[in-house]
This record gives structure tokens, sequence and C-alpha cells, in this order.
């Protein structure tokens, strides 16, 4: 069972992200990413759309005998991740915005969420806010339309400009001093809002923290994998997208395989 993969998902490319964390931190896992693009973005559909496609992907990584499983996407992870866990005897990684750090680190008192819709308006989002949202202003700001353009490798594009720029600058009337980045889709961009935020403003992404996670749960299942070699590395995509190569470009043995799932 340890020398089986670890299984991730997203909406598409964005939790290759949280994946490159889990590499790091596991070099010798093997390991195989579902990037659900033909779906994307998860953002804007139902809490029951969200698990059928849970559903859909888990199936698939169980299929290709994963050990483990990570939610690499915020939207998934707050409106599906009880169904799956009840359904499913296998351990659950799950993502969710760090409130807690920026909350504690805050000196402002007042930080900044920028996450999808399906994730603000979850209930697993609502309740982690409203337990720190006495002592601090928590100012919540969809990220409407960002997802579709990172798929599409408009990371540097004007329209992406524009968007981040309302929105960190609504965010900015808060005087926020912590960003915490609520989609796994979302840490590609921390340059461009690092150009417009400047040093004013800490980023958070909660990344490292699962990567953190996925070990302690594998030490705790006994299914850490103790082998010398590298893992192995197995992206599916359910779209054609060229620009996949620029989001893996660091990651060693990984291959891309078109898949209709
Ligand atoms: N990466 C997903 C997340 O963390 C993207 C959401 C989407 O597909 O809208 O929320």
């Amino acid at each position: 069972m340890s020398t089986k993969p670890i299984g991730i998902f997203d909406s598409g490319i964005g939790g290759i992200s949280i994946w490159k964390e889990i590499i790091a931190l596991l070099p010798n896992e093997h390991t195989i990413y579902l990037a659900d693009s033909k779906n994307a973005p998860y953002g804007q559909k139902s809490k029951q759309e969200i698990i059928d496609l849970c559903v859909k992907n888990t199936e698939l990584l169980l299929k290709k005998g994963c050990k483990l499983i990570v939610v690499a996407c915020n939207t998934a992870t707050t409106n599906a991740i009880t169904y799956l866990r009840n359904a499913y005897d296998i351990s659950f990684i799950g993502i969710e915005p760090a409130i807690k750090p920026a909350a504690l680190k805050t000196i402002t008192k007042s930080i900044g969420i920028l996450a999808t819709k399906g994730t603000l308006n979850s209930e697993l989002f609502t309740s982690t806010s409203e337990k720190f949202s006495e002592d601090i202003k928590i100012i919540e700001q969809i990220g409407e339309g960002l997802v579709p353009l990172i798929e599409t490798g408009k990371i540097n594009s004007i329209q992406m400009q524009i968007l981040l720029k309302k929105y960190l600058c609504n965010l900015m009337e808060y005087r926020i001093d912590y960003l915490v980045l609520g989609c796994s889709h979302y840490p590609f961009l921390i340059p461009q809002i690092k150009k417009i935020l400047g040093n004013r403003v800490t980023i958070i992404d909660s990344g490292e923290a699962v990567a953190k996670q996925t070990k302690a749960i594998l030490i705790k299942n006994n299914i850490l994998n103790t082998d010398s070699a590298f893992g192995k590395h197995l992206l599916f995509s359910n779209l054609e997208i060229k620009i996949i190569n620029i989001f893996i470009s660091n990651i060693k043995d990984c291959k891309i395989n078109f898949l209709d799932f």
C-alpha cells in the first residue's frame, strides 16, 4: 500500500501549486494529478454539481490505485469534503483559506480573503470565518473571472491586470495587512498581486500547510513511501491545454496525458 500513488485533483491547473509543495516535501512519493479543466471553473457551480464532480474525480483516482486523496481546490473542499469523507474509506486532505494564521498576525485587525463565490458562500468557510470575526474584520472578495484567465494562460494579460486591480483596490479600502489566497489557482498570480500591493500586505496561501498535513496523515496511517528512489508523477487533463508545461516546468519525471474523464 505504501508504494501506491497519492491522488490529487483540482478543477484545473490551479492545484499544481499544491502538488509542487507535496512533491517538495515528499520527494519519494508517486503522485497522480487530475486537472478537471473541462469543468472549470467550479466556483460558479451549485454545491450538488461540485459534489458530483468530486465523486467523478475520486472514483478515477481510486481506480488508479491511489492510497490517499488531496482535494487541491478550496471550492471542492468547502463544498464536498464532508460528503467524500462519509462516502469513502480512504483519507482525504482538503484545502481551505488560511484565515487562522492571518487572523493571529494582523496588526490592522483587517484581513482580506480572495476566493471563489463557491468557497465564500459555503457553510464550512462561513463557520470558520465566524470564529475569527469577533476580533478582526474579514473582508471577502470574489475573484470572478480569474480562474478562466489562468486556465487559458493569460496570467500577464491586460484583462488580468484590470481584474486584479479592481479586486485588490476594493480590499485595500479596508486597510488590510494580510491577504489570504483562498483558491489554489491564485498562487500563480503572486508576482502580479505583489506588483499592485507592494510590501504593504503579506500574502498567505495554504500549499505548504496542505503538504505538511498530507505527510502527517501518511505517517499516521502507516502508508508513507519509505523507498529511497524519487517518485514518478502523472498528470491527466481532460482538456488539451498546451500551457500545462509552463506550470509543471520544475516537476521532474512528470508525464502529461490527455484523458476524457
Ligand atoms: N482551484 C479552485 C479553488 O481552489 C478553483 C476554483 C474554480 O474552479 O472556480 O477554489
